[in-house]
């Protein structure tokens, strides 16, 4: 159904050089090549009648109802399925017209429940519209023959119901599942008058594949799939344009209102990032922002045994600020620090590292990127000059060849993941790097033409193997490198890649692919035309997360995928704003852009422009934090909207290094993990209660938009702005679009991003400056951002985290579609009937070796601790590897992995955990322990435990 104000053209637009100009009702319009009549139609202005068309999706033809007059044809041809021609004429309002569109609504309408003012979608209903305009004044058939009536609603989906009573089978549902989210969970059951929209195999929509996206919700022009929320608030009264705030492809979407209340989340056709699709995330689990587990009032204590005190936000801040003052009093100016959060603003992470390095007095500021994509910042800055991904989204559809790297974007990066399935039911050719079977490999119409099923660990072993094949068989670029590369770096490449050891069979051994088939999807990557690569954690988080980033990068190089459309390396950022935080200047070492906080130029920019002298040395990194803790020389911590005690590894380790703190200050909208070892709580907002912008995947910058008050009084941003001037060093912002200004004024690549930009252009990728003032969609275009491109040596090293016959099993970890990172937000929405518990899954040999059997509870046990979780037995994970997912804290996946991390960034080695996997019958030690904290720290905070 399409939402307030939306115009929907019938058909999508299409793009050509050629244009034709006709005529349509005597007004004259030009339109490119291949635009159908009743697009020409509308975008002249004329309103031709349409039930089954829809601008999002291919013309079906089957409505009859947007019948025209064509000058010189026979009969009424169907405007949508009909391309515009040079010199046509056309008319759309004729009384045969009339009378046959009347005809066909009058059938229709026979069918229908007339109960249009009980009707959910009363005033936002097509078939209602349409009937209007027709000027249907009677059904001449009565309503009192054969129809579907009586039919039983599907209630099963938490979120929509299905009224088949409702459906006039215009098969728009159907499309919307195939073409824009690519699973193809409906089909038309039935012939005839018998015919019904049927999900899987006639089942219940819960029991179907169908991934709850809603793009056939939105589809729909009657109230045959609705928002169960539109059922229940009724329409909404206004919108507001906004961003999603869960995973990095940073969908756009329209908060459609009631007042204050948010009646449904419709994506933004003209979001860039996802032009009007949605996943079940962003488009239905947003109800955690009004959840009863919120906390609203800031709270005290000064010791983590003591119960929590509700206080004022000034007395909060204001004990906040003298505790931290007093530790530093005591302990030293390094005794404290700050963790941004990707979930939050770039206005706020800005604020945040300009607090600790400005009020704070030094560069202890990290974020949670550390734990995600540290290594590709490093990676790519090394090898190309920019810490961020090359492409556009959209640029997938140009290529042929899709190489997808410990990434599984069908459930991570799901709109994205639907563009690229799209692309390759156009043709395009995959190869997937996974020590899993990943939705990636095999889906609707697609399959991988190579799955490399590595052992995890051996990424590095893998793409040298590649790199060795692409040079020994002469693959390689000559032109773009001779032009583009740093010439010394490459003949190193080149003689270190080409060694026997690192050929595809000697390699074999060790990663567990096949040679013949690892140089076979080297050869496609090299030569198949424009070969793209799409990396996820499965890269970065790993003891050589850092050299497998520029591995890739070299790869790209080697092959010259880089610098335009259809190619590239891209980064899959895992959460909304891990690109922003990452710009903002999180890391201890750089100020915003990337610069190094030792360079004396920069530095000074900052230090007048703040009014401070700024530290030249980096600052403490999230684990250093956590050791100088355990050694009691870090004392404070102001952490942001982020929780590290569930989402950081080794959490005895955090936890441990938390409780010997004196003043831990939590930000967030709930009583998270971290905030169970918090002394002062400031309740955080959501991002529908706060102005500013994220920054996605493609560096594209989108503005987040309030559309309710905060409930707590202030957004997050202005609660740092108290905090600041509570420890003397002063703020005065009144919008974040001024804090986006001193973003741009001190940051060359930001120097032509403002609030007003954005506005105007809907989103704005960086870099955005003097060079590209309406920003740079490709990067690297005709040079690197470094000038020439540099290639790395990229030896394998085994990781330390070794199979013994203690742990035999290598435990890898990911995400499901369903439910984000921690899971705070979404375990407080109905996406917990996809997903309430994390499972270990795997392999049936390893599962009977050791006597497990589906659903059987099963100890988990590392060299850093023990945990227990149900088994899931299943071949998508191979012999040898278990995995699991880490979303609910009583899980304890991190308590089982270990502190090993990448050489360069410190990023944790998350997909590398030697276990032991055996039945048991009771909670590890670790989460009886965890189950008595829990209550203890709910008990202190008058909170129940969480019923969901
Ligand atoms: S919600 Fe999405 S996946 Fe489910 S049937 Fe509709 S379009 Fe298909
Ligand atoms: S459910 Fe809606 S979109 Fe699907 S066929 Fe019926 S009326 Fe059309
Ligand atoms: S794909 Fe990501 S950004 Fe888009 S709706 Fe889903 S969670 Fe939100
Ligand atoms: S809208 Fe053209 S046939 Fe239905």
């Amino acid at each position: 159904m399409n939402s307030l104000n939306d115009i929907d053209y019938g058909t999508p637009r299409r793009e050509s050089a050629e244009t034709v100009t006709l005529e349509i009702d005597g007004v004259s319009v030009t339109v490119p090549k291949g635009t159908s009549v009743m697009r020409a139609s509308t975008e002249a202005g004329i309103n031709v009648p349409k039930l089954c068309a829809t601008d999002t999706l291919e013309a079906f033809g089957s409505c009859r109802v947007c019948l025209v007059e064509i000058e010189g044809r026979k009969g009424y041809p169907a405007s949508c399925t009909t391309p515009a021609e040079n010199g046509m004429r056309v008319k759309t309002q004729t009384p045969k017209l009339a009378d046959i569109r009347r005809g066909m609504l009058e059938l229709y309408i026979s069918d229908h429940p007339l109960d249009c003012l009980t009707c959910p979608t009363n005033g936002n209903c097509e078939l209602q519209d349409v009937a209007g305009l027709v000027g249907l004044r009677e059904v001449r058939y009565g309503y009192k023959g054969k129809n579907h009536l009586e039919m039983k609603k599907d209630e099963s989906n938490p979120y929509f119901t299905y009224d088949p009573s409702k459906c006039i089978v215009c098969n728009r549902c159907v499309r919307a599942c195939e073409e824009t989210q690519g699973t193809f969970a409906l089909t038309i059951d039935g012939r005839g008058f018998d015919s019904r929209v049927a999900a899987g195999q006639n089942e219940a929509f819960m029991e179907s594949e169908c991934v709850s996206c809603g793009a056939c919700v939105q589809a729909c022009p009657t109230a045959t799939l609705t928002e169960k929320t539109v059922i229940r608030i009724g329409q909404a009264e206004h919108s507001a344009i906004t961003t999603c705030a869960y995973c990095g492809v940073g969908c756009g979407f329209k908060a459609e209102m009631k007042g204050s209340e948010v009646v449904r989340m419709v994506p933004w056709k003209d979001g860039k990032a996802n032009h009007g699709h949605s996943c079940v995330k962003g488009r239905f689990a947003w109800g955690y922002a009004t959840h009863k587990d919120r906390m609203l009032k800031p709270m005290i204590r000064k010791k983590i045994t003591d119960p929590w005190q509700e206080v004022s936000w000034e007395e909060a801040v204001g004990y906040a600020a003298s505790e931290f003052r007093r530790i530093q009093q005591q302990h030293g100016r390094d005794s404290i620090g700050g963790i941004t959060s990707s979930r939050c603003t770039n206005e706020e992470t800005y604020l945040v590292q300009k607090l600790v390095r400005a009020a704070f007095g030094n560069n202890n500021v990290d974020t949670c990127a550390r734990v995600c994509h540290s290594p590709t910042g490093y990676g790519l800055k090394q090898t190309l000059g920019e810490s961020a991904g090359t492409q556009t989204f959209d640029s997938v559809m140009k290529a042929d060849v899709i190489m997808v790297i410990g990434a599984n974007p069908v459930a991570a990066h799901p709109v994205f993941a639907s563009q690229m399935k799209r692309r390759l039911r156009q043709g395009a050719k995959l190869i997937v790097v996974d020590p899993r079977t990943t939705e990636m490999v095999r889906g609707a119409h697609y399959e991988a033409d190579y799955h490399l099923k590595l052992r995890p660990g051996t990424n590095v072993a893998v793409i040298s193997a590649l790199a060795h094949v692409i040079v020994t068989e002469g693959l390689i670029d000559d032109a773009f490198v001779a032009q583009r590369c740093d010439a010394q770096s490459f003949s190193d490449w080149i003689a270190f890649v080409s060694r026997p050891e690192n050929s595809p069979e000697a390699m074999a051994e060790i990663t567990g692919v096949p040679a013949d088939m690892l140089r076979g999807a080297a050869r496609l990557y090299a030569t198949g035309g424009n070969a793209a690569i799409y990396y996820g954690l499965g890269v970065t988080e790993h003891a050589q997360g850092s050299t497998m980033v520029m591995g890739i990068a070299n790869l790209a190089m080697a092959t010259g995928n880089i610098g335009r459309e259809g190619v590239g390396v891209n980064p899959l950022r895992g959460q909304n704003n891990v690109q922003g935080s990452c710009d903002m200047g999180s890391f201890p070492h750089e100020l915003p852009g990337y610069r190094h906080i030792s360079d004396t130029v920069t530095r000074s920019e900052f230090e007048a422009h703040w009014g401070v002298t700024l530290n030249p040395e980096p600052g403490l990194r999230i684990p250093n934090m956590f050791d100088a803790a355990l050694d009691g020389s870090f004392k404070g911590l102001y952490c942001q909207g982020e929780d590290i005690v569930q989402s950081d590894p080794n959490t005895q380790h955090v936890a441990e290094a938390l409780s010997s703190m004196e003043c831990i200050v939590v930000q967030d909208l709930f009583l998270n993990e971290t905030a169970k070892y918090a002394h002062v709580f400031l309740p955080g907002s959501s991002f529908l209660e706060k102005d500013g912008t994220f920054t996605n995947a493609e560096r594209r910058i989108s503005r987040v938009r309030k559309v309710m008050p905060p409930k707590t009084g202030y957004s997050d941003w202005e609660v740092t702005q108290l905090l600041s001037n509570a420890l003397g060093y002063p703020m005065s912002y009144v919008h974040p679009s001024e804090i986006m200004e001193e973003i741009a004024s001190l940051t060359p690549t930001f120097h032509g991003v403002s609030f007003e930009k954005i506005e105007r252009m809907g989103s704005i990728q960086w870099p955005c400056n003097e060079a590209a003032p309406e920003g740079t969609p490709i990067m690297h275009v005709d040079h690197f951002v470094r000038g020439k491109g540099k290639f790395v040596i990229t030896k394998y090293v085994p990781s330390t985290e070794k199979v013994t016959q203690r742990f035999p099993l290598i435990l890898t970890t990911g995400r499901i579609l369903s439910q984000y990172n921690v899971g705070a937000q979404t375990r407080r929405t109905e996406n917990v009937q996809w997903h309430s518990e994390d499972r270990l899954e795997i392999h049936p040999h390893d599962a009977e070796e050791r006597g497990i059997r589906q659903d059987d509870w099963v100890g988990i046990e590392s060299r850093s601790g023990q945990t227990v979780l149900r088994a899931t037995i299943t071949e998508n994970v191979q012999p040898g590897v278990v995995y699991t997912t880490f979303h609910f804290p009583e899980s304890g996946a991190n308590v089982i992995t270990t502190d090993n991390s990448d050489w360069a960034t410190n990023c944790p080695e998350y997909k590398v955990t030697a276990v032991q996997a055996m039945p048991v019958a009771q909670p590890s030690e670790w989460q009886r322990e965890y189950q008595r904290f829990n209550r203890q720290q709910l008990e202190l905070a008058k909170l129940e435990a969480a019923d969901n």
